[in-house]
């Protein structure tokens, strides 16, 4: 199904997709999902992670550039240095956070931005599209706050990419597994059509 969406979706020029991870175990994912996307050749594809979300992957292993917290200080040091979290808005054409988990989900509903992800989230251009793709445990997907937090980023015109139910990597199972690659890369080029 991937590859009939990756050929029959034509993007003008080539759009750049900054994806970021969580502290979810779905963050093991990230070389495949980066691995489609590229594969499409319609994409350049940089990577943001939380601190918490390299856990889950090995940077030597994913193709593309890795951006940490760190690198936001490294690159700054005095006034009119570039701000590495405006740069990555302005460089970016879509933004997707992909896993998505509970805590930085709650920080991005309320407007906190404590760390690179979320200062870019806060510093988003609401023109472009920014997809999220939820993963967490069935028991945190079901709290009410969960329902709470999606409905602030689905009223801003965020993308949802609704969690699957399947066994989870807890052994719970039930609805909170991030959703499956093919849809994400599918819904990230589909909305870059939709913008072109
Ligand atoms: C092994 C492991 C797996 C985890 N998986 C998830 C998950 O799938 N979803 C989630 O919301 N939190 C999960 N957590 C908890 C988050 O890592 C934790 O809330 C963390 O503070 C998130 O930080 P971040 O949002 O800055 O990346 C997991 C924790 C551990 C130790």
């Amino acid at each position: 199904m991937a590859e009939d969406v990756r050929e029959s979706i034509s993007l003008p020029s080539k759009k750049r997709v900054l994806i970021c991870v969580t502290g979810s175990v779905a963050t093991v994912k990230l070389g495949q999902l980066v691995g489609e996307l590229l594969l499409s050749n319609k994409v350049e594809v940089q990577v943001v992670a939380t601190e918490n979300s390299t856990h889950f992957f090995k940077t030597e292993e994913i193709p593309v550039k890795v951006y940490r917290d760190k690198d936001e200080w490294q690159g700054w040091k005095k006034m009119r240095d570039p701000v590495l979290h405006i740069e990555l808005r302005k460089w970016a054409d879509v933004m997707v956070i992909a896993p998505l988990d509970a805590n930085t989900m709650a920080k991005i509903s309320t407007g906190i931005c404590d760390n690179l992800l979320t200062c870019i989230v806060r510093a988003w251009d609401m023109k472009k599209p920014l997809i999220f793709c939820p993963a967490m445990n069935t028991c945190m997907w079901d709290h009410p706050l969960t329902n709470t937090h999606v409905s602030v980023l689905c009223n801003l015109g965020y993308i949802y990419v609704p969690p699957i139910a399947k066994t989870l990597a807890c052994g719970d199972t039930g609805v909170g597994a991030m959703a499956d690659v093919r849809c994400i890369v599918e819904t990230v080029l589909q909305s870059l059509v939709e913008k072109c």
